[in-house]
């Protein structure tokens, strides 16, 4: 529709189906026989039955005879014939699923995250979402946040960047309305990650030199790339919640940005902004949200009951609610939903696309290159099949593989780690023992507890447990190698899921301890959706091998990987803590003062633990052996016109084809502001042959070298600089040179 006609459209309608495009209620709203708004979840809402049909977009309702039926009945009852927005949380995977977030980002592969985007949105495109929420790009330091599990660029806003565009471009392609494709909603704007003390929700306070150095970036790379839509985040921004934030929506995102998309608010944020202490009523909230700019409320009924009476008492101008309202109809202009309300998705496409042979082998190769190798002493991996393996762990015959964001997968024919191996070195050949569970009853109903959820009890719970590592040292005991399974509940990770310990549970390390006791080749598989303190296992484990939550292939990959079908080349983008209390770690620090070098007393450090992250960013062994040489630069001098080439030779000293990514650090010595003892400023990703061995090379240009400075200047600054290439962050080759 041209956007002339648009505005017809716009002057044609009244106050009440004005507010109604900026109201985003819950699927199952529509889903009931008989809608009635006086009861249930409607009844909150306090929507009227007229009103209900008026509302602009409805949340988390998939599947291609859903949607159709209930935009069918919608369009019977909506005046103008408007029709409604599907909008979704398809984070990793839609029927299908993929590894979560931080693992696609552990690829270091464009990729990798770009082919995985792409079959999760063709899936649930087919399924009739039109808007999904997802890229989360936002920037994580502390690993205590159950979060840190959807960012997708990890503690670096370089790689936060490169993914943020490569994830709006598989999402949206060249135009939304194509099939396969549908808008993307960049989330969560702004800092969310920066929550104090890991705990999800909480404050985030910091200069607004930090937030443009580290927070923004990515962001910025979302709507540089034409993201549709963004959504404002729960916490607050230097003391003003972001959903009504004017500096940041209206100041930063829609002017400096020049953001023109679509605002939604995250899950009830408006009305929570009551509970923040900045808005009285809910009223007062209405009124600050849409003056900062947010156009949808998602899941309250703030605007539903507010909007309208403030903009007749004039105290919000009916231009401002037009402006909120055209965005929204021109995003669904944009969808093509006027020409064609059920968009692309129908029944027989849905049912060839979905979960299909093509996708699942798609899911099992890219899974693989996101898992990380932490350990490998004596080359215990790759395994030889001809070993009699003792399977353990509460991982071993498990298929809550997916995460925390897996709401829409078929967990039908997941296969477990224990199938795949028998499958794979026959049956005869696997000895399994569950080991233990992952938690205790009262760890497990701490998590299930919240919200009245239904808490569990294990009869017998300590009989059990002893019964279980009786069996776990018995089956070891006849195995050649024992491959143990363990990791964290998927419930421990994700939204509402921050914890002040993020070790493994007792019950799992007393089962390594127990089976370290045996002196028998271990190898460990740890499942889980953050950095953990892996310090008691890894020194008790032969070869440890990170694989997040690796979704619907993920034990096929995991066995793909163990036995060298697949060279492992993933590498963390996020520091491993050495204990809880050294969170938030990040490898771009300060130097601070009184670094802790050569062990001095009066230094900046924990008396009771190293300073140094336990694995690094960037950290991830191989199969292979890459040893990096001859590292050199064009000139020790750079200019403002002239950038400089470093190169590297990197050789696979081994006789495995493999993956490694070559990575590019640099640090400015001085300067006005203190910086970054590291920046990851580029990488490559290289695939190299037996013994083969190649020339990389890296730009260095005056961009790399630019940083926000007190007085919010964004420029470089001459003086001497170190240029660092290595395999991760801590192990490089340096030189340096000087911009003049
Ligand atoms: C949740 C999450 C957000 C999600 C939204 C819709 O609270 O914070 O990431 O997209 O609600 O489910």
């Amino acid at each position: 529709m041209k956007k002339e006609k648009l505005l017809d459209l716009l002057n044609q309608m009244t106050l009440e189906e004005k507010v109604g495009q900026l109201i985003q209620v819950a699927g199952e709203t529509f889903l009931m026989d008989d809608v009635d708004t006086t009861t249930g979840p409607l009844k909150d809402l306090n929507l009227s039955n007229e009103m209900l049909y008026n509302v602009g977009s409805i949340l988390n309702v998939v599947g291609s005879e859903k949607i159709r039926k209930i935009q069918d009945e919608y369009l019977s009852k909506n005046r103008l014939k408007i029709p409604l927005l599907f909008m979704a949380d398809v984070i990793n995977g839609y029927r299908t699923v993929f590894p979560i977030p931080i693992a696609q980002g552990c690829s270091w592969s464009q990729k990798v995250v770009h082919d995985c985007t792409r079959v999760s949105i063709k899936e649930a495109g087919a399924a009739g979402t039109n808007v999904n929420f997802s890229p989360m790009v936002d920037l994580v330091r502390d690993s205590r946040w159950g979060r840190v599990m959807e960012s997708v660029g990890g503690e670096d806003p370089y790689l936060g960047e490169v993914f943020a565009k490569t994830m709006i471009e598989a999402y949206q392609g060249e135009d939304i309305s194509k099939l396969g494709n549908a808008a993307a909603c960049v989330k969560h704007f702004a800092a969310y990650g920066a929550g104090e003390g890991g705990r999800d929700y909480n404050t985030v306070d910091m200069s607004e030199k930090e937030f443009r150095q580290y927070y923004l970036p990515a962001y910025q790379s979302a709507i540089r790339e034409g993201a549709e839509m963004i959504m404002t985040s729960f916490n607050t921004i230097n003391g003003i919640p972001a959903t009504v934030n004017q500096w940041l929506l209206r100041d930063v995102l829609r002017k400096e940005l020049g953001f023109q998309g679509v605002v939604i608010s995250d899950y009830s944020a408006i009305e929570e902004t009551i509970n923040h202490g900045v808005s009285k009523d809910k009223k007062e909230a209405a009124y600050k949200a849409i003056m900062a700019g947010v156009d949808i409320d998602m899941m309250s009924s703030v605007y539903a009951n507010n909007l309208k009476e403030l903009v007749e008492e004039g105290k919000v101008p009916e231009e401002v609610l037009n402006e909120s309202v055209l965005r929204v109809l021109t995003l669904k202009n944009k969808l093509g939903l006027f020409e064609n309300p059920y968009g692309n998705t129908d029944e027989e496409r849905e049912k060839k696309i979905l979960k299909s042979k093509e996708n699942l082998e798609e899911a099992r190769r890219l899974s693989a290159e996101t898992f990380v190798l932490l350990k490998n002493e004596k080359q215990t991996l790759p395994l030889e099949k001809n070993k009699k393996i003792a399977l353990i762990g509460p991982y071993g015959n498990n298929i809550a593989i997916l995460g925390s964001w897996s709401m829409f997968s078929d967990k039908s024919k997941i296969q477990t780690l224990k199938e795949v191996l028998e499958e794979k070195i026959g049956s005869e050949n696997v000895l399994y023992a569950k080991g233990s569970e992952i938690l205790r009853e009262k760890e497990m109903n701490q998590i299930l507890s919240a919200d009245g959820g239904n808490i569990i009890h294990i009869e017998n719970e300590e009989e059990k447990e002893k019964a279980y590592l009786e069996e776990a040292i018995e089956v070891a005991k006849q195995s050649d190698v024992i491959v143990l399974a363990i990791g964290e509940h998927y419930r421990q990770s994700g939204e509402a899921c921050s914890r002040a310990n993020i070790e493994i549970s007792q019950i799992q390390q007393n089962l390594l301890n127990e089976l370290a006791k045996l002196n028998k080749t271990i190898v460990t598989i740890l499942f889980n959706g953050r950095p953990l303190v892996l310090k008691d296992i890894a020194e008790k484990t032969d070869a440890l091998l990170e694989v997040w939550f690796p979704g619907t292939e993920g034990a096929n990959a995991i066995i793909d990987v163990i036995f060298g079908e697949v060279n492992p080349s993933g590498k963390l983008t996020m520091s491993f803590p050495q204990a809880t209390g050294q969170c938030p770690i990040y490898y771009n620090h300060y130097n601070t003062g009184r670094p802790h070098i050569n062990n001095i007393r009066f230094a900046s450090r924990y008396q009771d633990i190293p300073t140094d992250s336990y694995y690094p960013f960037g950290y991830g062994l191989s199969y292979s052996k890459f040893e990096y040489s001859d590292l050199k630069i064009s000139s020790k001098k750079i200019s403002q016109k002239a950038p400089i080439t470093i190169s590297v030779k990197v050789k696979n000293n081994s006789n495995l084809a493999g993956k490694e990514v070559i990575q590019l650090y640099i640090q400015d010595l001085v300067a006005s502001n203190v910086r970054p003892v590291k920046e990851l400023k580029g990488f490559k990703k290289v695939y190299f042959e037996a013994f083969e061995e190649k020339e990389i090379t890296f730009e260095i240009t005056i961009d790399m070298l630019k940083f926000w400075n007190e007085k919010l200047e964004y420029k470089a600054e001459s003086g001497e600089f170190k240029v660092f290439v290595g395999t991760n962050a801590r192990d490089t080759k340096e030189l340096k040179f000087e911009l003049i």
